[in-house]
């Protein structure tokens, strides 16, 4: 049995941050910003709007594109470093809102590759046989740890949510290989004390070299090559990490997906949020290989190589 991608659903804020309002608040540039790292806004959600209520948001969708209803789902796995709170965790709010009573649920920890990370756990279930259905969420309300007098990190992150439901797809569809790493040595590098603590440089370096040689591994694991890239969705951290990966793969600047000049980086949300624009722009079509490559603070990476389609 191969588990794909079922259905899908994002949220973001309505909140628009722009490179112009961060002029005011710390000591920088529009022309900075936007040459250094591709932002040019970023979502911020409100108060009131917590991290369950933008997975809720987006997990709704999801369930709606599947055309799976909430009763259905066998489990939840919500990918998160910013939960409302410590416990219980979000995937168990968003469990008792959407009404998914046979759902067992618990979130998992690795940073922006966290939806990489879930996805690639919702498959092991799915390809055994254990479960039919399993919703997962990358979700970040980064703002909340975001230290707004620190230039080095306040401009680059936002707010927002994806969803995917991963299920059984029919052969030669669905998730045909992965990878996920981990490298604690570099835990150092990106981490949170009260906000956002980034040694900008050496995560920079880092996610460089591994996005693109676990977009590379993806494809060797499913006996693949470069030219049978028909799409990449990497991680949104930096413009200049991405079109090196682009690079990596040989890739035209029109098969990679941007998203980070609407969106900043919002972590585990990044690359759900992108999926689900890239099909509504008619980006990926049935039958398409796409590569989805992430990393983060741990640090954490990930990849996975798609023909989409159920
Ligand atoms: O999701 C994973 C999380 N994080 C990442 O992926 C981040 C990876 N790193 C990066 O994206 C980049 O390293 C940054 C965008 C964070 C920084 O870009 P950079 O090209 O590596 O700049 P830098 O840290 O080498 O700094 C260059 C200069 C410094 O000034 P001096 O020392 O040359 O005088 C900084 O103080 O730019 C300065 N600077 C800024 N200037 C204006 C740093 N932040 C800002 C800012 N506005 N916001």
């Amino acid at each position: 049995m191969n588990a794909g991608i079922v259905g899908i659903g994002r949220y973001v804020p309505e909140k628009v941050l722009t490179n112009a309002d961060l002029e005011k608040m710390v000591d920088t540039t529009d022309e900075w910003i936007r040459t250094r790292t591709g932002i040019e806004e970023r979502r911020i959600a409100s108060d009131d709007i917590d991290t369950s209520d933008m997975a809720f948001y987006a997990a709704e969708k999801a369930l709606t594109n599947a055309g799976v209803l909430a009763e259905e789902l066998d489990m939840i796995i919500v990918a998160t470093v910013t939960p409302d709170n410590p416990f219980p965790s979000v995937a168990c709010l968003i469990q008792e809102r959407l009404g998914a009573k046979k759902a067992n649920a618990f979130d998992i920890s690795a940073a922006c590759a966290g939806f990489m990370y879930a996805t690639i756990t919702a498959k092991q279930f799915v390809e055994a046989g254990t479960y039919k259905n399993v919703l997962v969420v990358g979700v970040e309300k980064l703002s909340k740890i975001t230290d707004w007098q620190d230039r080095n990190t306040a401009v680059l992150f936002g707010d927002g949510a994806g969803a995917a439901v991963i299920g059984p797809v029919s052969e030669g569809r669905g998730i045909l290989s992965f990878e996920l790493g981990a490298d604690g040595t570099g835990a150092k590098h990106l981490y949170q004390d009260e906000n956002i603590i980034m040694n900008g440089r050496e995560v920079f370096k880092f996610a460089v070299r591994q996005m693109g040689e676990s977009a590379v591994n993806v494809l060797e694991k499913a006996g693949l090559t470069k030219e049978d890239v028909d799409y990449l969705i990497p991680h949104q951290a930096n413009i200049r990490i991405m079109e090196a990966a682009r690079e990596r793969l040989g890739l035209p600047e029109e098969k990679m997906s941007i998203t980070i000049n609407k969106y900043g980086n919002t972590s585990a949300a990044s690359i759900p949020i992108s999926l689900v624009e890239e099909l509504e722009n008619g980006k990926i079509k049935e039958g398409d290989l796409i590569v989805m490559v992430g990393f983060g603070g741990g640090l954490t990476w990930g990849a996975i190589a798609l023909r989409w389609g159920r």
